[in-house]
């Protein structure tokens, strides 16, 4: 088999599909691989690096052409499907249920194509979950940047000149992003407060030294699938009452929760950023799906009530040379668990292979249709 990595086109995109690292890795286990000249350059990688590991570096049609297997980040574009022939296999985020006419522009050219964003969210799927690998560096990240943003450190620090009390940050949503967020504020010397819908969260904000802010829910079911369900107009009434205290004592406020498929819950109203400190900052994650923050805005920062509003998705590009080692790291066990002998399986009893295989030649699988 041979595989594809195409050079990312989506604007701001910095990140690459296969490390040279994971290349080699790839080759070791019998695969050829074909990497498109220069997809590496945003995340570090020389071509030479590639080459080196014995990877071929060609352009763009060379690459189409040999490879059976192409492999992306971000969704194949209109440009990618001209060259995409019968047989091919596409693997990369496709976010699917948002883009029918892509699954219909695939299957017009009889191609197969995984989508990553699909994995199943089961335990031995976790090391080929691209969203969670990307998320933990968001976390990371989103409190770095709240930390530029601030006008105060996060350590209690004694000095001469007198002692500096440390930051105070509160985290709501207590996912990938949201528990590396919180690892990141502790390692920098802040105390940490934390609340998740799902209330299996509190010994895991626990075990980092953070603490748990619990609102009392009337239904247990909150989660479906690893992810949280909607929250009630009641439950958002108590948890503005359970977190009230401390949202309004913090200097960093960093909004992960995200329900799938739908509109980002609205966390933090007009009404509550009024009555937060002067100079607090706000890192909103949520902001491309509509913000956990009333007030944020897309690729925005605001100061409003004093308050610093910035609405970021914290791109994981942002730091491109990790995100790409584990994203290739994620690719590498995915494309080992589908093969055997650098042949597909294609095993259909196989939970990760049913979620993830949205079209095979050139049939769209129930699992992408929209309805
Ligand atoms: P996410 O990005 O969908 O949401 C972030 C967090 O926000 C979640 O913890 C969610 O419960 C919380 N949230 C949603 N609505 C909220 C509200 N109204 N108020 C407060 N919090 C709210 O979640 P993410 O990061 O993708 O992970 C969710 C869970 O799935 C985690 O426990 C994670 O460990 C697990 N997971 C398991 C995997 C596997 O077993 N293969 C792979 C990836 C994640």
């Amino acid at each position: 088999m041979k595989i594809g990595v195409l050079k990312e086109t989506q604007k701001g995109e910095r990140r690459v599909a296969i490390s040279p690292n994971i290349a080699k890795q790839l080759i070791e286990k019998g695969f050829e691989v074909y990497v498109e000249t220069e997809a590496g350059n945003s995340s570090s990688f020389k071509d030479s690096d590639y080459e080196k590991v014995g990877v071929k570096v060609e352009r763009r049609g060379v690459v189409f052409k040999e490879a059976n297997i192409l492999i992306k980040i971000n969704p194949f574009d209109e440009e990618d499907l001209k060259l995409v022939d019968e047989g091919h296999i596409l693997m990369s985020q496709l976010f699917h249920k948002s883009h029918p006419e892509l699954l219909k522009a695939i299957a017009e050219r009889k191609a197969t194509a995984f989508s990553m964003d699909a994995m199943p969210r089961i335990s031995r799927a976790q090391d080929m979950d691209v969203l969670s690998s990307q998320s933990n560096l968001a976390g990371y990240k989103a409190v770095i940047l709240g930390a530029y943003e601030m006008t105060k450190i996060f350590p209690l620090m004694m000095t001469a000149a007198g002692t500096i009390t440390p930051s105070r940050v509160l985290i709501y949503g207590v996912g990938v992003a949201g528990l590396q967020a919180i690892a990141t504020a502790k390692r920098l010397g802040a105390v940490v407060e934390a609340t998740d819908i799902r209330l299996e969260t509190k010994e895991q904000t626990e075990s980092l030294g953070a603490k748990f802010i619990t609102v009392e829910n009337d239904s247990d079911n909150v989660s479906e699938g690893g992810y949280a369900k909607a929250a009630s107009e009641e439950y958002a009434r108590r948890q503005r009452e359970a977190v009230n205290k401390s949202l309004f004592q913090a200097d960093l406020v960093i909004t992960t929760a995200m329900v799938p498929g739908r509109k980002s819950p609205v966390l933090i109203t007009e009404e509550q950023v009024k009555q937060m400190k002067n100079g607090a900052v706000i890192v909103d994650l949520a902001a491309a799906q509509g913000g956990n923050c009333e007030l944020s805005q897309m690729n925005k920062t605001l100061i409003k009530h004093g308050v610093k509003i910035i609405g970021t998705t914290i791109a994981p590009e942002s730091v491109s040379t990790n995100a790409s080692d584990l994203y290739a790291k994620n690719m590498y066990n995915f494309i080992i668990h589908l093969t055997k002998d650098n042949e597909f399986v294609w095993d259909m009893e196989d939970e990760i292979t049913e979620e993830t295989l949205i079209v095979k030649d050139g049939t769209i699988r129930k699992n992408g249709k929209t309805e």
